[in-house]
C-alpha cells in the first residue's frame, strides 16, 4: 500500500486543485437519545428504523444515479455500537454493527460511491443524553467513568479491521471535539491512527481539530489552537486528511437563517496551515439557508475550495432519512426540511433539497470524480458517472 500511494503521487498531479470526492453528510445514526432532563440512557439502545436509521436507500440511489455525488459520511453512535456494559473497545453490538454495515456497504458494493464513517460523539462517551455537551470526554484520567485513549484505539482498531478490505471506506476518527485539551485530542487521534494501523488498514483517515473542528477558528486559541497540534499527528502511511468544519452563519454553528461569514476570508488561515503543512482536508460539514444572502456565498464556498489544491472532499450538511420537515442546518428552528431527495418543509413548500442543494450545491459537484481505487490524499482517476 506504501508503495501503491507513493506511485500515485508520482502519477497524479497534486498540485492541480481538484475535488476527488462530493456528496452529503447522512445524519441519522446518531438521533433518538436526546434527553430534556438530562437522562443518562435515554434512547439507548434505541429502535432502528423508529428512534435512528442511517440511510434511505432510494435517497442514495438519487444521489448517487441523479446527482453523480460519490461520497456519504454515515453518522453512528459509539454507545451503541459499543453499548455501556461492556465500555468503549473492540466489543461490538454485532446487531448494529451489521445493520450499519449494511449502510455502508450499500454506499460503497452497490453503489460504488465512497463513506466516512462517522461516530458522532464530540470526543465523549458514556452519556450522549444532551450532546454534544454530555458524557465523559475520551482519556479525561481525572474523570474516573471516562473511556481511555487506549480504549478509543481498541475502537478504531476493530473497526479498520472490519473495513479493510474496503478501499472505499473512510475513517472519520471523530465528529467535532470540543472543550478538551488539545494536547489530549492529539493523543487521542495518534492513537487511533496508530490502532488502524496496526490492523494492516491502509484506508484513508480524517483526522479532526478542536474547538468542533472549525476551519475559520483553525489558528485561533494560542497555544490550544488546532493548528498548534493536528501536524503533530503522524501516520506511517501517510493517508491521512485533516477533517474541517465551515458553517457560514453569525457565529459559524449553522444554526441560523442568516449568514454572514464570507468563506473565503473565514478559511484563509486554515489553508495557508495547511499549505505550510502539506496537509490535504476536506470539509464533512458546511451549510447555509435558502436565504437571500446565503446562496451566493455558499456558491463561493464550493468555489474556494475547488481552486484550493489542499481542498480535495466535501459532504454537506445534511440528509438523512428521519428528519421529515425537521432540517439539520441553518433555519433557527424552522421546519424546512433538509437535503433528503424530496424533502419539504412543513407548510408543503420547497425543503432545503429543492432551495439549497439544487440551485446552488449540485451545480457545483464536478463533472468527473473519483468513482475506482483506494481512496486517498492524492485523490484518483477522475471519471464522469455514467
Ligand atoms: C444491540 O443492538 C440491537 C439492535 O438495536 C438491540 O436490539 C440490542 O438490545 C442491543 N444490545 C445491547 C447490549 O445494547
Ligand atoms: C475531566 O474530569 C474532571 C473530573 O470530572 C472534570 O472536572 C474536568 O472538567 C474534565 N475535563 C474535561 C476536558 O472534560
Ligand atoms: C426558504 O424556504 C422556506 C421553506 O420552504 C420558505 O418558507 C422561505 O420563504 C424560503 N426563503 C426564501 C428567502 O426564499
Amino acid at each position: 500500500m506504501k508503495l501503491s500511494l507513493l506511485s500515485l503521487a508520482l502519477t497524479l498531479s497534486p498540485a492541480a486543485a481538484t475535488i476527488y470526492y462530493a456528496g452529503v453528510a447522512e445524519s441519522g445514526g446518531e438521533f433518538g437519545v436526546w434527553s430534556a432532563t438530562s437522562t443518562p440512557g435515554t434512547g439507548l439502545p434505541g429502535r432502528f428504523g423508529v428512534d435512528y436509521q442511517f440511510i434511505s436507500e432510494p435517497a442514495i440511489d438519487v444521489h448517487v444515479d441523479n446527482n453523480k455525488v460519490n461520497l456519504f459520511r454515515v453518522a453512528f453512535l459509539l454507545e451503541r455500537m459499543c453499548p455501556l456494559a461492556t465500555g468503549l473497545g473492540s466489543t461490538f453490538n454485532e446487531t448494529h454493527f451489521a445493520l450499519y454495515k449494511k449502510a455502508v456497504d450499500y454506499i460503497t458494493v452497490t453503489k460504488k460511491a465512497y463513506c466516512i464513517l462517522d461516530p458522532h460523539n464530540y470526543m465523549r462517551y458514556n452519556n450522549p443524553s444532551q450532546q454534544p455537551m454530555s458524557g465523559s470526554v475520551i482519556g479525561n484520567v481525572s474523570d474516573p467513568t471516562a473511556a481511555t485513549t487506549a480504549q478509543f484505539g481498541a475502537f478504531w482498531g476493530e473497526l479498520a479491521r472490519r473495513f479493510r478490505g474496503n478501499e472505499r471506506v473512510i475513517f472519520g476518527l471523530m465528529n467535532e471535539p470540543h472543550d478538551m485539551p488539545s494536547k489530549l485530542l492529539l493523543a487521542n487521534n495518534q492513537a487511533a491512527v496508530d490502532a488502524i494501523r496496526a490492523a494492516a488498514a491502509f484506508n484513508l483517515i480524517l483526522a479532526p481539530g478542536n474547538s468542533w473542528t472549525g476551519g475559520h477558528s483553525w489558528t485561533q486559541g494560542g497555544a490550544e489552537a488546532s493548528s498548534q497540534w493536528l501536524h503533530l499527528l503522524r501516520d506511517p502511511v501517510k493517508n491521512t486528511a485533516i477533517d474541517i468544519h465551515e458553517y457560514l452563519d453569525v457565529d459559524y454553528s449553522g444554526t441560523h437563517v442568516g449568514c454572514k461569514s464570507e468563506p473565503a476570508t473565514n478559511l484563509k488561515d486554515a489553508t495557508a496551515w495547511l499549505k505550510a503543512h502539506n496537509l490535504k482536508a476536506f470539509v464533512t460539514e458546511f451549510g447555509a439557508s435558502n436565504a437571500t444572502e446565503c446562496l451566493p456565498m455558499l456558491s463561493s464556498m464550493l468555489d474556494y475550495m475547488a481552486a484550493n489544491s489542499e481542498y480535495i472532499g466535501w459532504t454537506a450538511w445534511a440528509a438523512g432519512p428521519l428528519w421529515g420537515t425537521s432540517s439539520p442546518c441553518c433555519t433557527d428552528s424552522s421546519h424546512w426540511g433538509s437535503l433528503e431527495p424530496g424533502s419539504k418543509a412543513d407548510d408543503g413548500g420547497p425543503g432545503l433539497y429543492e432551495t439549497v442543494w439544487e440551485p446552488v450545491i449540485q451545480k457545483k459537484v464536478p463533472a468527473k470524480l473519483q468513482w475506482t481505487g483506494p481512496a486517498s490524499i492524492y485523490g484518483g482517476l477522475l471519471l464522469a458517472r455514467n
